[in-house]
């Protein structure tokens, strides 16, 4: 089967608007959405993050995984089909998948992600190295692509229809609370009662530890972070000069978040020859680009239980640095 691609998340008109929007605001108020981090070179400095020794969320989670997949799926009587949300490389996925096919005859696995390029060669390469698994990639946005899983699994006779949905790697910390529980409530509309999720989340720690995996020595955040410019360089004609901007990521403690910002080093304007219009900059003045808030065990009860999930397991590394969490949609 051909994987789907919408036609709404390539859209730059999108983009533009986003940028404009952000971009316009006055002193310090500036502001871009994550979600536009992950092009294809977002995507790739991403994976280069996650080899780095200071970035502990990937492979705390990878070893949660590895150490708890058959017990998660313990809890799973029926035959499942695995809808992941952003799922980038599949990296973390193969090990799941690889539990449940010594469990499972056939197993249908659903990645929607927004990197079109990345999801196209993971589902190629999936379905190449696993004889009995189905994937069928979706190049979508979250709610875009939660519908689409859900219209390609009432066409197919085939498919299980008990859902386990994967939300890996702390992508939940990107929302505030309250994001969180609207985006977990409309997720929970799409599931039955006894379909199950597994949240990724990072948990409240040591200051210095969590500041040092947003400052990774190699300076692969920094660039992950000033491909932002570079993108709109190359998407929208922007004249940005990625050494006028340099790359701060501190802990906020009030909000239990790490904040990432690209600081203008002196005052500026910046031309952005598709949007027909210039943006200006002061000495220091920040461009924030994400939120990567951290939780405790109780307050990510709190998000799931109001949002109709219930929590079956939480499973944690030896150092109580990170979550994964297997929830059920309650009735
Ligand atoms: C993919 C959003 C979970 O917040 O740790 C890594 C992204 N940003 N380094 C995170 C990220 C900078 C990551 N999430």
């Amino acid at each position: 089967m051909q994987p789907f691609i919408s036609r709404d998340i390539s859209l730059i008109e999108h983009f533009a608007r986003d940028i404009i929007d952000g971009l316009s605001k006055e002193n310090n108020k500036k502001w871009i959405k994550p979600r536009y981090l992950y092009d294809e070179l977002g995507s790739s400095l991403f994976e280069r993050i996650c080899e780095q020794p200071e970035y502990y969320p990937f492979r705390t989670e990878t070893g949660i995984l590895k150490r708890y997949g058959q017990r998660i799926f313990k809890f799973m009587d029926d035959d499942v089909s695995v809808v992941e949300l952003g799922s980038g490389n599949s990296v973390k996925t193969r090990i799941l998948l690889s539990s449940l096919l010594e469990k499972q005859k056939h197993v249908f696995y659903l990645p929607i992600d927004v990197s079109q390029e990345i999801l196209l060669r993971t589902t190629h390469d999936l379905n190449r190295e696993f004889t009995r698994l189905n994937t069928f990639g979706i190049a979508a946005d979250y709610s875009e692509g939660i519908r689409e899983a859900c219209n390609i699994s009432a066409k197919n006779g085939t498919m299980p229809e008990r859902k386990f949905v994967l939300f890996l790697g702390s992508t939940i910390g990107n929302f505030e609370y309250q994001e969180a529980i609207e985006f977990l409530t409309s997720l929970r509309a799409s599931m039955r009662e006894g379909d199950f999720l597994l949240l990724g989340f990072d948990l409240q720690k040591d200051v210095k530890l969590l500041e040092d995996a947003y400052n990774d020595r190699l300076g692969f955040t920094a660039a992950f972070n000033l491909n932002l410019l570079s993108r709109i360089n190359r998407e929208l004609g922007g004249e940005f000069r990625e050494t006028d901007f340099r790359h701060l990521a501190f802990y906020n403690t009030e909000y239990h978040r790490i904040e990432m910002n690209l600081i203008s080093k002196t005052t500026h304007e910046v031309h952005v020859n598709r949007l027909g219009r210039s943006f200006s900059f002061l000495k220091n003045e920040r461009i924030h680009t994400e939120n990567s808030y951290k939780f405790t065990l109780e307050k990510m009860k709190d998000i799931v239980e109001r949002s109709g999930f219930q929590i079956a397991e939480n499973f944690l590394d030896h150092n109580n640095l990170y979550c994964v969490g297997l929830m059920f949609a309650n009735h």
